[in-house]
């Protein structure tokens, strides 16, 4: 089994990774949940596939587990949710010893660390990611949030799990549209921190227990020096910012996460390369990338959508962080005038 250790002061934790990992995690899940409650919380696609054997998981590590599922979906963020989960995991006698676990992609990972982070003002969370973007990302880190109807992600805290337990053969289940979603973040680390990532992901030459626990290291160690997002961990947003005003601009769900990052890294890298800014050929890396893992490089009227980055959360006063590529693996973010974002989408 592999794993490896996020070392923020005072919060540590550790990542396990194994193929096959949820038929096998008895031994090491006790030390978490042995004479505890614990409240599986995944979704409706989720909990059919993987609820079975994380239950037994638990049951045989000594827990007394009880599950709930959310409707699968983005919509899931929400606080009617957050509700229904506080309200129905203090109807089930929880106490603050007790233990909740995220079965699920992203979405269940962010809304059920929501409700880990304030039902009885904390309990303890373990992070089960079953999306290649949660295990490479979302799981990883403590943002919790839930939408609402001004925009995605506003309204949330940081909460770190306790664990984060990895099963790549979760993997095999997923849709392909999900697959290329998370290859977008994987491709954004290869970017902004890992050469030999991005190499390994032209050639195709990979393991992907590997590439995620590369993913999960760069991230550890970006959190681990920067956990509330204040500097280094901006870094992690390439491609978002432009990423975020096309979903924004064509409605949630049109272009999936992946897809308009990937739009989003190809359009800054293709401007800061035509401003000398980037070493050339890193655009065309980045692009040969995404259409690799099957995901667009650019859209049409770009320069219109970029209004939504008014509401970023990267934004402060008519200032907004944005991160660029200086060659493959080396990257660093910079305060700029909002309406370099306008001038960047028009130019490319
Ligand atoms: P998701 O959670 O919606 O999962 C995508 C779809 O795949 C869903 O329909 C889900 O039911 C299904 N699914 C999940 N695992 C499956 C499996 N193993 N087999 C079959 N189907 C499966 O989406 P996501 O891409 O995992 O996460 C997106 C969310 O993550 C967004 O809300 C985004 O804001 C958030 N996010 C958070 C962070 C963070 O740091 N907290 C980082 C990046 C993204
Ligand atoms: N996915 C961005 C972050 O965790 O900061």
């Amino acid at each position: 089994m592999l794993s490896l250790d996020v070392r923020i002061p005072k919060k540590e934790y550790k990542i396990y990774l194994q193929n096959g990992l949820y038929n096998c995690m008895g031994e090491l899940l006790e030390g978490f949940v042995k004479n505890k409650k614990v409240c599986v919380v995944s979704d409706t696609n989720v909990f059919p596939l993987y609820g079975n054997v994380v239950e037994e998981a638990v049951k045989e590590a000594g827990g007394d587990v009880f599950s709930l599922a959310v409707k699968a979906g983005e919509e899931a963020k929400s606080f009617e949710n957050l509700e229904y989960l506080c309200r129905e995991i203090i109807r089930s006698n929880f106490t603050r010893s007790d233990v909740i676990i995220a079965l699920g992609g992203g979405v269940v990972g962010d809304l059920t660390a929501f409700c880990a982070s304030v039902v009885l003002r904390g309990v303890t969370l373990i992070q089960m990611p079953t999306t290649l973007l949660s295990q490479v990302d979302s799981s990883v880190g403590g943002k919790t949030a839930v939408n609402i109807p001004e925009g995605k992600n506003l309204v949330g805290t940081f909460y770190q799990p306790k664990a984060v337990f990895i099963d790549t053969k979760t993997l095999e289940t997923l849709p392909e549209r999900e697959v290329a979603c998370g290859m977008a973040e994987v491709i954004k680390y290869g970017a902004i921190r890992d050469n030999s990532l991005a190499q390994k992901l032209l050639t195709g030459e990979y393991e992907i227990g590997e590439v995620i626990k590369t993913c999960c290291s760069i991230k550890a160690g970006i959190v681990e020096n920067d956990e509330l997002d204040k500097g280094e961990r901006m870094l992690l947003n390439f491609g978002h910012t432009l990423g975020h005003a096309v979903e924004n601009y064509t409605g949630y769900g049109t272009y999936s996460h992946g897809a308009a990052v990937a739009i989003g890294m190809c359009a800054i890298t293709k401007w800061s390369e035509n401003k000398g800014i980037t070493k050339k050929g890193t655009y065309n890396t980045i692009k040969l990338l995404c259409e690799k893992y099957n995901l667009p490089t650019q859209i049409e009227n770009l320069d219109k959508m970029t209004g939504a980055a008014m509401h970023d959360k990267k934004r402060s006063g008519n200032k907004i962080s944005i991160v660029l590529i200086k060659q493959m693996g080396e990257s660093y973010y910079e305060k700029v005038d909002v309406s370099l974002l306008n001038e960047i989408a028009r130019e490319v």
